[in-house]
């Protein structure tokens, strides 16, 4: 029997990080914008998650995660990590000035436990400071598994990670909370996509990036994927969006960069 404990699912997806790639993990677009909106000072900073490619972003920064795998796996000490749940922190209020993170919400069950996580940054956040979140949002007008699909075979899609993310989103829509069973995204692909030498030459991806769809196989991870409507619906009074910041990469309309304030 696979072993599906969040810590084991991390520790597969840790091992196998450096195979995948954007929109999954941020990319050098990314990590620009993160910087720019963090602006030249951005005090005592907390990393939600331990994404590599943000760690650099603050000389004082704190990073938490649920998973001690993806922190010995990703995090290599460099600076303070701490074991904990975003929905149960254990910082005072008002604990730091920046506050950023990389696709958190994805993994939160919406609606109830996103609006437990934008509480709880409001209230560790300073005021005068700011949280800054990539979602990855499915799009208001939802589109189907199949479309998803016939697009990559006709080779209209650049990246095999795009393509998994749009499936994904895909099946998501079918359900009123906008969450999947990742599993099913391998199992969609199966079904609708049976000959990968055949997507291999309509798109030029090699058989080991389009292989990276057979890490969903067998889990339990569930993924969440609101639409920016149903995110900012989550979001409490308490907080104010300053801005949405937008990539130029594939599928950059659906990870945006979220800038919150506390409210004065
Ligand atoms: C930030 S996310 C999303 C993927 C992403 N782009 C990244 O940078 O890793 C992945 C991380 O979230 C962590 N995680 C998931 N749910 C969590 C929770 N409730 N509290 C703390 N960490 C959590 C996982 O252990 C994993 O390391």
């Amino acid at each position: 029997m696979t072993d599906t404990t969040p810590d084991n699912y991390w520790q597969g997806f840790a091992q196998r990080w450096n195979r995948l790639g954007s929109p999954l993990r941020p990319c050098a677009e990314d990590v620009a914008n993160f910087r720019k909106a963090m602006g030249d000072d951005p005090g005592r900073c907390l990393l939600l998650g331990v994404t590599p490619e943000l760690a650099d972003l603050s000389p004082t920064l704190t990073a938490i995660d649920n998973s001690a795998a993806m922190i010995a796996a990703l995090w290599h000490g460099r600076q303070r990590a701490i074991l904990g749940d975003w929905l149960e922190m254990p910082f005072a209020p008002a604990s730091f000035d920046t506050v950023i993170g990389d696709g958190c919400l994805v993994l939160l069950a919406q609606p109830m436990q996103h609006q437990r996580f934008f509480e709880r940054l409001a209230k560790i956040v300073a005021p005068g400071g700011r949280i800054l979140l990539r979602v990855f949002v499915g799009p208001e007008q939802p589109e189907t598994r199949e479309e998803v699909c016939r697009d990559a075979l006709a080779g209209k899609m650049r990246s095999v990670h795009a393509f998994k993310w749009r499936l994904s989103m895909a099946v998501a829509s079918e359900a009123p909370d906008r969450t999947l069973a990742v599993a099913e995204t391998a199992a969609t692909f199966d079904r609708l996509i049976p000959d990968r030498k055949q997507l291999a030459a309509a798109t030029g991806w090699r058989a080991d990036e389009i292989e990276t769809i057979d890490f969903y196989r067998g889990s339990d991870a569930r993924y969440c994927y609101p639409t920016l409507s149903q995110v900012r619906n989550s979001i409490p009074a308490s907080l104010k969006e300053t801005s949405v910041i937008y990539g130029s990469y594939e599928l950059a309309g659906r990870c945006p960069i979220l800038v919150l304030e506390p409210r004065a």
